[in-house]
């Protein structure tokens, strides 16, 4: 299919979830983006068979729509990182393989990722981005007029693995030859990914561990996923977020 290159967009990026700016959603395309690890997990499993993902706030919540959906669904996801006590799977993407998620819908909630997710639904449609798929998404993003790259960070702070992630897609976007005007806020993703990972020796995981969460990862066991998810393009699918379910676009 032949990409229509919009020439005149405009480029925002959120740094962190709960940072109040959710009525600025409105009409907008909206990327969020948890590389690690929610947007990494969600990737991987709707890339291994699961149907679609439910984001939910809470365990309680989580336990609620469990009662709706059935007892095949699973529920995943973390808090502090660790798998939430009773539920089948934590939030380390390497969990969420064909054999564990294959045909099976999950009810997913995060500390940040899912919060992001659901703090966006007043956007016109919602992406989800990673390393994994950030090609894809901004050759689909091309084509739009207003995007804005909602990073979850943490705990209402930046993270540097997603604002490199923002930037990476902002790069893509530029070198494809769309022309656009940059918030404050995207030109603080792209300067990042500029002078982190532009470079030719520079290495995406050797970055990644600079960042104050995947430090906290790897104290509680978890320096695998760094690996993981950082790698570029190896699921190059679109990732929707839509009527509370979130699947693969096949378009
Ligand atoms: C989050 O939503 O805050 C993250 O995905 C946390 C994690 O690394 O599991």
């Amino acid at each position: 299919m032949k990409m229509e290159w919009n020439n005149s967009m405009k480029i925002d990026l959120v740094i962190a979830a709960g940072s109040k700016r959710r009525r600025e959603f409105y009409g907008k395309t909206v990327v969020v983006i948890d590389v690690l690890r929610a947007s990494s997990t969600i990737v991987t499993a709707l890339t291994n068979g699961c149907p679609a993902l439910y984001p939910v706030a809470d365990a309680g919540a989580a336990a609620l729509l469990r009662r709706q959906l059935g007892s095949d669904c699973l529920t995943g996801g973390e808090r502090h990182g660790l798998k939430i006590p009773g539920f089948d799977l934590g939030n380390s993407p390497l969990e969420y393989t064909a054999e564990a998620v294959e045909g099976r819908q999950i009810i997913l909630t995060t500390s940040n990722g899912t919060q992001a997710l659901l703090e966006a639904n007043n956007a016109v449609e919602i992406l989800i981005g990673s390393f994994l798929n950030a090609e894809r998404t901004s050759s689909y993003l091309a084509t739009n007029s207003e995007v804005v790259f909602f990073c979850a960070g943490s705990n209402g702070e930046p993270g540097l693995e997603d604002l490199l992630c923002a930037g990476l897609m902002t790069e893509q976007l530029l070198a494809g030859g769309v022309e656009a005007e940059l918030t404050d806020g995207a030109k603080l993703g792209l300067i990042t990914y500029r002078y982190l990972l532009s470079g030719p020796k520079a290495k995406l995981a050797d970055v990644l561990r600079q960042s104050q969460h995947a430090k906290r990862l790897i104290d509680i066991g978890f320096s695998a996923d760094l690996d993981y998810c950082a790698q570029s393009e190896t699921r190059p699918c679109l990732v929707r977020y839509q009527d509370g379910r979130i699947t693969l676009d096949h378009r």
